[in-house]
């Protein structure tokens, strides 16, 4: 018999957490095991082969701790590796588990914000280049236009700790009006990478009050929801004792701090070295 475990939630880093939180306030009774490739983050500006082969690490690595289902909680990851995992990795390591992402619940839905058809993307580079956005989005609503805006800086802002200060209004307010200047019908902002909800205030604060901004985190934890109603041989293989374990790729008392501000409650979490055995 399979013993179940708990559900892999991945981020190259803390961005995940604003996606996780959501998934456990919707979903409280399974267990989840968070997973944090903080060593290596950010991973938006790295070509696609380094972040394919970070993500399948992790992924491997979750399915060793005995996940059968793993969402990543990062679009970059979603953008530049999910397909290749799906189709090419998981029918070799393990094809009786899945890899879920986060945009293609987003792109499903994006349609139904906006009222003018011009919607704006806002995610790393990475995510950008791989017009991932552009084409999923073209799938379900091939009328609508996108345009996508790279925001480098945001990432480092939130992993520093220096989203909520002064020094964040230049960049969040230089990269929405490089967004903004692309169309001037854009409607609906979606924040394409999991970091950027914790930016969302002073997002809100530089764009027309007019304007709707997609956050994911419901919008991924409801897509997961459905998926285990329609694929209830793997839901039987989720646990269910409602706890979570957190591991990082980095110090885990740094990764405590930092997850504790994301989560809104104490967090404590055990290192992990890529290929090695989890030490705290
Ligand atoms: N949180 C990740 C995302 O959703 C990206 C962060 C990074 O660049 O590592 O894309």
């Amino acid at each position: 018999m399979i013993p179940p475990a708990p559900i892999g939630i991945f981020d190259s880093g803390y961005g995940g957490l604003t996606v996780f939180r959501e998934i456990r306030r919707q979903l409280p009774q399974y267990d989840y095991i968070y997973l944090g490739d903080n060593a290596r983050a950010p991973y938006g500006p790295r070509d696609f082969d380094t972040i394919y082969h970070y993500t399948l690490e992790s992924v491997q690595q979750l399915f060793d701790l005995g996940c059968h289902l793993v969402v990543l909680a990062c679009n970059t990851a979603s953008a530049k590796s999910l397909r290749t995992i799906q189709q090419h990795d998981l029918p070799n390591i393990a094809p009786n588990k899945r890899v879920l992402g986060v945009i293609r619940p987003t792109t499903e839905i994006v349609g139904q914000y906006t009222k003018t058809g011009h919607v704006g993307i806002l995610a790393t580079s990475g995510t950008v280049k791989s017009q991932s956005y552009v084409l999923e989005i073209a799938k379900f609503f091939p009328n609508l236009h996108v345009f996508q805006q790279a925001c480098p800086m945001w990432v480092p802002l939130v992993e520093n700790n220096e989203h909520d200060g002064p020094g964040a209004d230049y960049f969040v307010q230089k990269y929405l009006h490089e967004l903004m200047a692309q169309s001037d019908k854009i409607d609906t902002v979606v924040l394409g990478c999991t970091h950027y909800p914790l930016l969302l205030d002073k997002i809100k604060q530089f764009l027309p009050p007019s304007v709707c901004v997609v956050v994911q985190g419901n919008i991924v934890a409801k897509s997961l929801t459905e998926y285990l109603l329609r694929h209830p041989e793997l839901e039987t293989l989720c646990s269910k004792k409602g706890q979570t374990s957190y591991f990082t790729t980095e110090s885990a008392i740094g990764f405590d701090q930092k997850a504790a501000i994301f989560m809104g409650e104490p967090v404590q979490s055990q290192q992990l070295k890529i290929g090695a055995s989890p030490v705290r």
